[in-house]
C-alpha cells in the first residue's frame, strides 16, 4: 500500500545545538532541542567542545524526536539535514548521522541550506500562522548572520543585504560580554531593555551604503563608552543597566528597520517575514509589527520555537524538497561556507 503520509525527520548540528524534528505533511509532530551549556563558562561557542557534545547528544535526541512524534525509524520517508553553513566540526555530525541512518533505512537524503531554512521555517503548517506569499522579503538575523533575502519562490533566493562584519547576534553577545552579562546575552539584554529607557544613552548608528549592515563599529563605541562612564563612576554599569540594555537594542532596531524600509522602497515589496535566534527579540517582533501601519508592510514573525536553532526548519525544508524529489547523493559534503 502507498504511504499515505509523508514523515520527514530533520537533523540540526550546525552550531551549539543538536536538534532532531519530525514533520508529518508539513505540520510539526516533535522538536527536541538539546542546547549545549557547557559554552557558557567560555562565553561564546567553543567548536571542538561544540562537536564533541554533538556526537553524545544525536542519537538521544533523535531518539526522543521519534519518540514524541509517535513513529518509528521505519515510518520515515526521508532524512533532512543541515549541510551548511555553520562549524564543520559540528555540521559533520549531523551529517554523517543522516547519511548512515538513510543509507540504513534506505530511503532519500535531502540536504538543507541552514539560512534558507531560517527562512522558509514560515512555510511550517501552523494554526494561525499565515505564509508569506512570492516574493517577499526575509530578513535573517543571528549569531551568525545578518542579511535580507528576496525570495522569490521556495529555492530561488537573492541575498539583497548582509552584514560587513559582525552579526547582529554577535553585536548583543558582545555588548553583554562588556556589560559582564553571560553568554548568549541577547535574551538577557532584550528582557533589561524593556524595564529601561532606550534614549538614555545614544549610540551613533553607523553609516553604511546600501542595504549592507555593520554592527563592529557600535559594539567598539560601547566598549569606549562604559571604560570612560566606569572610569567616572564605578557603580555606572550596575546602575544604569537596563538604560544601557534599552539603549543598546533601541540602536540595533533601529539599524535594522532603517535597512528594512530602504529594501522595501528599492524592491517594491510589502511582505516582510524575520527569522533566526535575533527575531525572538521582543523589540524587534513590536517594530515590525509597527511596520504595518507605519509603511503599509504585511508582517510575519515566526513562532518563537522556530527562532533559533531547531531542526523543524530543516525537517520543512526536506518536506518541500521532497515533493520536487530534490534529493542528494550519499557522496554530499557538509559545506561550512554554504551560500545561499
Ligand atoms: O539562530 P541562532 O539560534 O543561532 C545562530 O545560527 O547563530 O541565534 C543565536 C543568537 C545569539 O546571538 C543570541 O544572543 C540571539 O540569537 N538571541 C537574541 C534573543 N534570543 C536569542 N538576541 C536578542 N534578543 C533575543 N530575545
Ligand atoms: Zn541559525
Amino acid at each position: 500500500m502507498a504511504k499515505q503520509n509523508i514523515y520527514i525527520l530533520g537533523i540540526e548540528s550546525s552550531c551549539d545545538d543538536t536538534s532532531a524534528a519530525v514533520i508529518q505533511n508539513g505540520k510539526v509532530l516533535s522538536n527536541v532541542v538539546a542546547s549545549q551549556k557547557i559554552h557558557e563558562a567560555y562565553g561564546g561557542v567553543v567548536p571542538e567542545l561544540a562537536s564533541r557534545a554533538h556526537q553524545q547528544n544525536i542519537v538521544p535526541v533523535v531518539d526522543q524526536a521519534l519518540e514524541k512524534a509517535g513513529i518509528s525509524k521505519e515510518d520515515l520517508s526521508a532524512i533532512a539535514f543541515t549541510r551548511g553553513p555553520g562549524l564543520m566540526g559540528s555540521l559533520l555530525v549531523g551529517t554523517s548521522f543522516a547519511k548512515s541512518l538513510a543509507y540504513g533505512l534506505n530511503i532519500p537524503l535531502i540536504d538543507v541550506n541552514h539560512m534558507q531554512a531560517h527562512i522558509l521555517a514560515h512555510f511550517i503548517e501552523e494554526e494561525n500562522f499565515k505564509k508569506p506569499p512570492f516574493p517577499f522579503l526575509a530578513m535573517t538575523i543571528s549569531g551568525g548572520h545578518t542579511q535580507i533575502v528576496k525570495v522569490n519562490n521556495y529555492f530561488d533566493m537573492t541575498v539583497i543585504g548582509e552584514t560587513i562584519d559582525d552579526a547582529v547576534g554577535e553585536a548583543y553577545d558582545k555588548s553583554g560580554k562588556i556589560l559582564g552579562l553571560g553568554y548568549p546575552a541577547g535574551p538577557e539584554i532584550d528582557k533589561r531593555a524593556q524595564l529601561g529607557n532606550p534614549k538614555a544613552f545614544p549610540f551613533t548608528k553607523p553609516k553604511v551604503d546600501g542595504l549592507n549592515f555593520s554592527f563592529s563599529g557600535l559594539k567598539t563605541a560601547i566598549l569606549y563608552f562604559i571604560q570612560k562612564e566606569t572610569k567616572a563612576h564605578p557603580n555606572f554599569i550596575e546602575e544604569n543597566l537596563n538604560d544601557v540594555c534599552a539603549s543598546i537594542q533601541y540602536t540595533i532596531i533601529g539599524i535594522l528597520i532603517d535597512k528594512l524600509k530602504k529594501a522595501s522602497k528599492e524592491t517594491g515589496i510589502h511582505h516582510i517575514a524575520i527569522g533566526g535566534g535575533v527575531s525572538a527579540n521582543s523589540g524587534i517582533r513590536k517594530a515590525l509589527k509597527d511596520g504595518e501601519q507605519k509603511f503599509g508592510w504585511t508582517t510575519y514573525i515566526p513562532k518563537f520555537e522556530y527562532t533559533t536553532d531547531n531542526a523543524a526548519m530543516i525537517a520543512i525544508v526536506g518536506y518541500l524538497k521532497f515533493l520536487e524529489s530534490d534529493f542528494a547523493e550519499q557522496d554530499v559534503m557538509a559545506s561550512a561556507r554554504l551560500k545561499i
